[in-house]
């Protein structure tokens, strides 16, 4: 069977299943997912970590579609979540509890009640604050709530100062000086029970030293917890893997990064210990593109023409968010070199809404495009803004399509606004 994104007869294909197909049964702006892809990645984090105790902890904020995660939930998979909504998505979709990892800065007394009623592997705790409040709600529970401590290393990713995360000015993580602190305040709370130490310095992070600098930091602080008499079963080294969006991007691979990590932890960690990762975008970005159609084509004085297509900042908000880039490609055959670049802008009130700029592609009203590697934090960062409704999502399965999601109802958008007494209502 054909796995990913290639082209057959000049046609773009989800694993062998043609894209125009896609856009003709489910209209446009639908997300289309291989199955295979994200399992390939999935397996291969797992595969490169050999006989090392592990657990590979998907980020669901990367695309928490209920698919997607009962996908990884039915390969094994463990979750890194963030609220009470990605608990529940996680639960529901099938995810085993003893395999979820709870982060987050900001965590409510209602997420941390869920996490542990669901019975959660342990809460990255991100401040002394937010450890006194689990002992809390855990002793209110009588049960006893088990913990990491996320490290903020202060180290530098070399990545979008939008998505770095560890270095010290960042909100994320105990600050250095503090960590050794927590640990200490955890031994005496009698609810909470130390299970790991945490750390996530950022995304798309391509370069795999300040993966190496982060385990100097981590098992420095792990040495001189051991010399207090505190020790951790697990060591959790975030996610952040880069992926390429444009050929020939620098990328970290899973093994790269997993074999790296393995090694070092063998030789350098002061007693044996699990590894836990928290990989998001690298197991989905490549997995998933954006179809949509093109409703007009506007010349322009300026010397790139206007292409609207019927997608937007609300479906893939990357471009207007990061200035990413996201290939774009007509799906019914390969992209011809057009005389004049186009700006692919969607049909939302922002000048900063658009998905390419001055891409050199030959383009006319009713072409479907794919706009690529977007299968991680399109969906999961979609909005209704504008009042659209939230894009279909497609999944191709043993060759064939399978609808995750169907396209939002208009009338769902204000389902469940009230209107007040003043009002006067309209038909429904
Ligand atoms: N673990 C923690 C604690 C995180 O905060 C994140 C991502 C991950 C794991 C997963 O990182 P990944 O492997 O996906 O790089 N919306 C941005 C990315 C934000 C990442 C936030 N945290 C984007 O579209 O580029």
């Amino acid at each position: 069977r054909r796995t990913g994104f290639e082209r057959i007869d000049g046609e773009l294909c989800c694993d062998g299943f043609p894209l125009s197909e896609v856009a003709r049964l489910h209209a446009t702006p639908t997300y289309v997912y291989s199955s295979e892809l994200i399992r390939e990645k999935y397996r291969r984090y797992d595969a490169a970590f050999g006989d090392t105790a592990h657990l590979v902890c998907y980020a669901a904020k990367a695309n928490s579609t209920m698919g997607v995660l009962g996908l990884l939930a039915a390969e094994g998979a463990g979750f890194d979540i963030v609220s009470q909504g990605e608990l529940m998505r996680v639960l529901h979709a099938g995810g085993d509890p003893k395999r979820i990892v709870f982060s987050g800065v900001g965590k409510t007394r209602s997420d941390i009640a869920a996490g542990l009623a669901a019975g959660i592997r342990c809460f990255n705790v991100e401040s002394l604050a937010e450890l006194e409040r689990i002992d809390a709600v855990a002793r209110e529970l009588g049960v006893v709530a088990p913990v990491s401590m996320r490290v903020n290393p202060d180290v530098d990713p070399h990545t979008n100062a939008r998505i770095a995360t560890g270095l010290k000015s960042a909100k994320f993580g105990i600050a250095l000086r503090d960590v050794k602190d927590a640990y200490r305040r955890a031994a005496e709370l009698a609810n909470l029970r130390v299970e790991g130490i945490s750390c996530h310095i950022g995304s798309q992070v391509s370069d795999p030293r300040p993966y190496e600098e982060m385990t100097e930091v981590l098992f420095a602080l792990l040495r001189e917890l051991d010399a207090d008499g505190i020790r951790v079963a697990h060591v959790d080294f975030g996610g952040g893997a880069a992926v390429a969006y444009r050929v020939g991007d620098p990328e970290l691979a899973p093994e790269a990064l997993v074999e790296r990590l393995a090694a070092l932890t063998k030789e350098k960690a002061p007693y044996p210990v699990e590894i836990l990762i928290e990989p998001g975008r690298s197991i989905v970005a490549e997995a998933g593109v954006l179809l949509t159609t093109v409703e007009y084509v506007k010349p322009m004085e300026a010397d790139a023409d206007c292409c609207i297509v019927d997608a937007s900042m609300t479906e893939l908000i990357r471009p207007t968010l990061y200035d990413a880039w996201h290939r774009i490609e007509p799906v019914a055959h390969p992209a011809r070199a057009g005389a004049k670049p186009v700006n692919i802008v969607g049909p939302v009130c922002e000048s900063s809404d658009w998905l390419g700029s001055r891409r050199e592609i030959e383009v006319a009203a009713g072409d479907v495009l794919a706009v690529c590697t977007a299968g991680a934090y399109g969906m999961s960062m979609a909005s209704n803004y504008n009042s659209r409704p939230l894009p279909a999502e497609v999944m191709i399965e043993k060759g064939l399509p399978t609808t995750l999601r169907e396209r939002q109802d208009v009338l769902e958008l204000f389902a469940a606004e009230r209107a007040p007494e003043c009002a006067k209502q309209g038909p429904l």
